[in-house]
């Protein structure tokens, strides 16, 4: 019998490059490129099951084995380091973990420095190995806004075409980690199913070689 391969897709634009890496790979789905609100799609034929899901909660589908495999964010296999395999850097979606401020902004040591961010055991872990005092200040989204507004002094966010922070006339002052979509694989399905695993890995690897 042939087993289905389940897979979360990242939704939005991200989401559909790596559709269409999979399609390449031998596991296409045509419906999914029908416009509507479904969030399930199936080629039975094929062997695999896609859903769309939030892109931050890929790694939580995978880790606990609703789907098999997915493609997350390395910030986000960074932030909650989910226990699942990371089989491949797929070289899209890339961007950087960067530490960004008002371009006036003066760093004084000896006080705590406040931080914003979504990213709070990334931006823990960067302070940390610096010896650095910080008070966190998490937020979920619009980070810019905080050191524009004086909740924070610095952002730790991700750049990725830098639009965001000069729009909002901030600067980067570090970027500290680079980013990128990875291919992540659920411990025990990969197991059960490591032959059709195997096969999407072979060929989005050659398909990322060029990139
Ligand atoms: C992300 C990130 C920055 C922006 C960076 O936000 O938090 O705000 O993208 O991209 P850029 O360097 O190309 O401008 P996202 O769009 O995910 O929205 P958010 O504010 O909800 O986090």
């Amino acid at each position: 019998m042939n087993k289905i391969l389940n897979v979360a897709l990242p939704k939005g634009r991200l989401g559909e490059k790596v559709y269409y890496m999979f399609e390449k790979a031998g596991f296409p789905c045509p419906t999914i490129k029908e416009n509507n609100r479904k969030l399930i799609f199936e080629n039975e034929e094929a062997g695999v099951r896609y859903f769309w899901v939030k892109p931050s909660d890929v790694a939580i589908y995978v880790e606990r084995g609703a789907a098999d495999i997915g493609v997350a964010g390395k910030d986000i296999l960074a932030e909650y380091k989910p226990d699942v395999y990371e089989l491949l850097d797929l070289k899209i979606g890339k961007c950087n973990m960067a530490v960004a401020s008002k371009a006036n902004f003066v760093d004084d040591r000896r006080k705590t420095l406040k931080v914003a961010t979504k990213f709070t055991n990334i931006a823990k872990a960067y302070y940390s190995a610096q010896g650095r005092d910080i008070d966190i200040i998490h937020l979920n989204g619009s980070i810019e806004l905080a050191p524009i507004l004086g909740l924070s002094d610095v952002i730790v966010d991700i750049v990725e075409t830098g639009t965001t922070l000069k729009e909002n006339n901030l600067v980067v002052l570090e970027k500290f980690q680079d980013i990128s979509a990875r291919l992540i694989a659920n411990k025990a399905n990969f197991k059960f199913k490591s032959e059709q695993i195997e096969k999407l890995q072979k060929s989005l690897a050659e398909q990322t070689e060029n990139l």
